[in-house]
């Protein structure tokens, strides 16, 4: 099949390439030039594990194609994604500027019948308002289609070639028998394909969201009441996850979740439902939850240097929202970076992929280091804010010989507390009692 997608970032780069996998002819579509012209020559712009090797297979076997007109992106093309940014606006709502202004070009430029996709997180309602704006300008038959995606940074390759599911919001049977053809590759195991009206599909991907944001809030709250009972939060996620209904995953506490998806969906539902005079109680307690957890570890922190950090240096390992990204959207140690340079600390910073990204937001207001050992030279303690896998099995040796104080304080949980202990250290975690 011949598709079009528009918007090269995130999500439309590896729904292009992940499609062009399967046979189809892909055009990605960006309005960006320097960027098109960087991937045309091969020159991958983000960081996600297996994408780059499935990129450039695809672009040498000439299924993958770049360009920067829409017109002729979408000649040839029976069904055109539309991948483009749905920044959080002033009021919290989704900002559909870049979605419609498309759209808008798209109804101008339809002279045969294709299926328009939304593909980015798009409130409810949107999928008509893109249908709107196309209608206007157009007498060329066309569908729009809401096809939400569940892709997680770091494993959306994987995510993509093996969906739990796939949603796919329409009315009309000749959009829907083209969208299930597309989709039937990646869902050769049985996982379903889920066909539903336009807004339930929209309001799907809000939904996933929110809850996954709303399991993680809860369970931070569970492990501050841990610490006030003492009693262990990875007892009670074990003795609660093994409970089906529960679920093992996504019950981690931490530092709170960060990133470029829950923080801007979980504001936006909240948003919609205001919108329609509805309180969503659940969601605005889940968002306080998180900004407090943020900085979880700042009254630890004083509380071991008494008080008064002041001149203190810290070294701080993970910068990125999450492992396996070089994404830095809300991402918790961005809050605590913040904290100690305003209680008059230093920090020197080290993340496996992060860090260019951190040079171009804070500059010289950091220090740092090559690599995750020079990173402790000097410094009073250490702070873990993500859980690379690189952090996990430490020489504690090596920690303890460069470190002023035996001091760790880890928001991920990574180390078990007797362990830390025996070799010596003061260590601190989320919701445990070691
Ligand atoms: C999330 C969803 O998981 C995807 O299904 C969705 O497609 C995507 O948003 C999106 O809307 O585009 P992502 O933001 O890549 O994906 O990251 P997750 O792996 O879901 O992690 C989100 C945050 O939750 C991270 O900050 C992570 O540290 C935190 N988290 C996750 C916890 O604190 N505890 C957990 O148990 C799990």
């Amino acid at each position: 099949m011949k598709i079009t997608v528009v918007g090269t970032g995130y999500v439309g780069l590896v729904t292009g390439t992940c499609f062009a996998e399967t046979g189809n002819e892909v055009t990605c579509v960006d309005i960006d030039a320097n960027k098109v012209k960087k991937l045309s020559s091969g020159q991958i712009t983000i960081y996600e594990p297996g994408l780059e090797k499935l990129f450039e297979r695809n672009l040498k076997e000439e299924r993958l194609f770049f360009t920067t007109s829409l017109e002729d992106g979408i000649r040839d093309a029976e069904v055109i994604f539309l991948a483009l940014p749905t920044p959080p606006g002033a009021d919290g709502s989704a900002d559909l500027s870049f979605v419609l202004n498309v759209a808008d070009q798209l109804g101008k430029l339809l002279t045969s019948y294709k299926v328009i996709v939304d593909k980015s997180t798009v409130p409810v309602g949107t999928a008509e308002k893109v249908q709107a704006a196309i209608a206007k300008n157009c007498s060329t038959p066309f569908d729009v289609v809401s096809n939400p995606e569940f892709l997680r940074e770091g494993v959306a390759v994987d995510d993509f070639m093996k969906p739990d599911r796939v949603v796919i919001g329409t009315n009309s049977e000749r959009a829907r028998k083209i969208m299930g053809e597309l989709y039937g590759p990646f869902v050769r195991q049985g996982n379903p394909v889920i066909f539903m009206d336009e807004k339930s599909a929209e309001l799907t991907k809000y939904a996933a969201n929110s809850f996954l944001a709303t399991k993680i809030s809860f369970m931070n709250e569970i492990a501050v009441l841990c610490e006030k009972l003492g009693a262990d939060v990875d007892m009670v996620r074990r003795g609660i996850g093994s409970d089906d209904r529960i679920g093992k995953r996504f019950l981690f506490p931490g530092i709170g979740y960060g990133g470029s998806c829950f923080p801007k969906d979980v504001q936006a539902l909240v948003k919609s439902s205001e919108d329609v005079q509805y309180d969503f109680k659940i969601l605005n307690a889940v968002m306080d939850v998180n900004e407090k957890q943020k900085l979880f570890l700042l009254p630890k922190i004083k509380a071991y240097f008494k008080g008064d950090i002041r001149g203190k240096h810290f070294a701080l390992w993970g910068l990125a929202f999450k492992p396996n990204t070089d994404d830095i959207r809300e991402a918790p140690a961005l809050y605590i970076i913040d904290a100690l340079l305003a209680a008059g600390a230093t920090v020197t910073v080290f993340d496996p992929e992060a860090m260019e990204n951190v040079k171009q937001l804070l500059g010289d207001k950091i220090n740092y280091a090559e690599h995750q050992y020079t990173c402790l030279e000097n410094a009073d303690a250490l702070i873990i804010a993500t859980e690379w896998s690189v952090f996990r099995t430490p020489d504690f040796h090596k920690i303890s010989a460069a470190l002023k104080n035996n001091a760790i304080f880890d928001g991920r949980n990574l180390f078990e507390g007797s362990r830390m202990r025996e070799l010596g250290y003061h260590y601190e975690s989320v919701g445990r009692t070691a």
